[in-house]
């Protein structure tokens, strides 16, 4: 039996040992890219250096990264798609290409972890206008011993990589699959006109790992530019070879799953609705690692489809007769199962079973107020001799009673109703627009212009992050920025209301720098330097270039872009305004200084 851990530390090995330095993983929120809401992938964290960048651990990396995504929810229960999943990868930033990087897969897969080639089959790109037949990875393929019948040329749809968003990084791919019965899989591949299509069936095979080749920068218009860096960038998803390297033919039978899987079926009363044991357990695995990294449920953004994941959670959950709270339990096993590997769970610990049963006690609570609504709706459309729910109505019982569509769906079947899907789907749209936008809006910078005033709320707010961090704890972390001429507006991380005395102290925190008269500096450093200076700040997940750290006596030390006013004493004088909650586990401050009064 292979554990994840020693798969993990396989691949890293292996690499290591063909000159990859090994990164962490980094936050499955991404820290500064708005096109997408979660990182899933591994090269995610990684697009500056594949754009360019130079990396300062260099131009070969690998790591194992925590990944989510959502755009296969639908299938989550099955033998192998999961919200959440941890991805293994080797990058080469403008160093090797094509030979070496199908060499190292065809390597790690057959010697390493032992797969007999004829478990394998291969899939490269069979070109288009935007880019030609990839042929260079065929034979690389071949050169090493893999039979002409096993490798299938394919569109873009299947072998085109990218890019994570809507612009960026993107590039022809070769896919590999792990074959569970080879007899079989030629049979259906070879002996129909569909070939590798018709073969592509999850009792078949299972995709295990991806090697794109990044030559492409796809812009906003749609057009693909040529990089003038080519990368490689590969994942493999370790769930699934965690799975088929231990002869399971679905991931929940690995070790990853039984822990949760055993805690579920102990407290559900129906035991053969597979698909809803399944779910809950990934869905509790994603929560959590959701909620490790400082998500939490709200309608908007990452905290949008958070709330989607733990309700979708709770609804399978009712259906298997599960009584009572028990995601907070589930988190606690996941916990304590993955701290030595993503230590962030234990040092959150508390946070995160805060986050994750305050959600549910607030939902199971507007469950109850969701099916009286339910019920209204159902009484009318008989009145109306109607039966079908619109798409607005099966929205509104979504977002203000947190129903999900396929809740609602069940339920109108229940009573010989139907549900407008594309109306909901529509509404739905229109709400994911906005949550998108929005959530971009957080991680925008917080200083609208250059000029005095908004110069001096900028050095207030470096003064303020910094005496929120003393008075309230070190769980306080910046979530948004925001400055005008009258006010800033700050957002951090924080369960509870501040009682006055915290707002007081605050208040006196920053005054007594103002009052101190300190002169403001700023020296450019490097990421690990401006960290062992004791700099806070949105730095998290940056690497290579120099960081600006502003220095403000012993009142702050943080990493930022500036502008900054050259002495505190440029600002009069602080006051909260408003201190109020702005999302789940977020609190929200405006505060004013008195030059910007005068
Ligand atoms: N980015 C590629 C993928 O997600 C390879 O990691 O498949």
């Amino acid at each position: 039996m292979l554990t994840a851990k020693e798969l993990r530390q396989k691949y890293i090995d292996f690499f290591v040992s063909q000159g990859h330095k090994q990164i962490q993983s980094a936050s499955l929120v991404p820290a500064e890219d708005p096109t997408v809401l979660f990182t899933t992938a591994g090269m995610h964290p990684l697009v500056p250096y594949l754009m360019g960048e130079k990396h300062p651990e260099g131009v070969r990396l690998v790591n194992y990264q925590k990944c989510v995504r959502t755009g296969d929810i639908d299938e989550v229960g099955d033998a192998s798609h999961l919200t959440f999943f941890e991805m293994l990868g080797n990058w080469s930033m403008g160093d090797y290409f094509k030979k070496e990087a199908i060499t190292w897969s065809f390597q790690f897969l057959t010697e390493v972890l032992e797969i007999p080639l004829e478990k394998l089959a291969f899939t490269c790109f069979e070109g288009d206008d935007d880019c030609p037949r990839d042929d260079e990875a065929a034979n690389v393929w071949k050169s090493l011993g893999v039979p002409e019948e096993r490798i299938f040329f394919l569109p873009k749809k299947d072998n085109w990589w990218g890019p994570a968003g809507t612009t960026g990084p993107c590039g022809p791919d070769t896919e590999m699959f792990f074959i569970f019965d080879p007899k079989k899989f030629d049979e259906v591949a070879q002996g129909t006109k569909d070939g590798f299509n018709a073969a592509d069936d999850q009792n078949l095979m299972v995709e295990v790992w991806n090697d794109v080749f990044m030559q492409y920068n796809k812009q906003e218009d749609g057009s693909f530019v040529a990089l003038e860096q080519k990368n490689v960038d590969t994942g493999m998803g370790l769930e699934r070879i965690l799975c088929v390297l231990n002869g399971f033919d679905n991931v929940y039978e690995t070790e990853l799953f039984k822990p949760t899987l055993d805690k579920i079926k102990e407290l559900a009363t129906v035991h053969d609705d597979i698909t809803s044991l399944r779910i809950v357990s990934d869905h509790a695995r994603t929560m959590t690692f959701m909620a490790g990294d400082h998500v939490r449920p709200s309608n908007m953004g990452q905290g949008y489809v958070m709330r989607r994941i733990m309700r979708r959670a709770i609804r399978h959950g009712m259906k298997i007769g599960i009584q009572g709270h028990f995601l907070g339990d589930l988190s606690e096993i996941i916990i304590d199962q993955y701290s030595d590997i993503y230590p962030e769970l234990s040092q959150k610990k508390e946070e995160i079973l805060k986050a994750v049963r305050t959600e549910e006690e607030q939902f199971t609570k507007t469950l109850a107020q969701g099916m009286r609504e339910f019920e209204k709706v159902t009484e009318k459309l008989r009145e109306a001799f109607s039966d079908t729910i619109d798409g607005q109505t099966a929205f509104h019982l979504y977002d203000t009673y947190g129903f999900p569509i396929e809740m609602t769906s069940d339920l109108a079947t229940e009573n010989s109703l139907k549900v407008d899907l594309e109306g909901f789907q529509k509404a739905f749209e229109q709400h994911q627009e906005l949550s998108r936008t929005a959530s971009a809006g957080q991680f925008a910078g917080g200083l609208s212009d250059h000029s005095d005033e908004s110069k001096r709320l900028h050095t207030a707010t470096h003064l303020l992050h910094t005496a929120l961090k003393k008075v309230l704890g070190d769980h306080v972390e910046q979530r948004g920025s925001n400055i005008n001429a009258e006010r800033l507006r700050f957002d951090f991380t924080h369960e509870e209301k501040m009682t006055p005395e915290q707002k007081e102290e605050v208040e006196k925190m920053v005054n007594d720098a103002i009052l101190a008269e300190i002169d403001i500096h700023f020296k450019e450093m490097s990421f690990d330097d401006a960290k062992a200076a004791g700099a806070i700040g949105l730095f998290e997940d940056k690497y290579g270039d120099k960081v600006k750290v502003y220095f403000m006596g012993d009142y702050s030390t943080e990493v930022c872009g500036g502008p900054h006013v050259s002495n505190t004493r440029e600002l009069g004088g602080f006051k909260i305004k408003k201190e109020q909650s702005s999302s789940a586990g977020v609190r929200r401050i405006k505060a004013t200084v008195a030059a910007n009064q005068e």
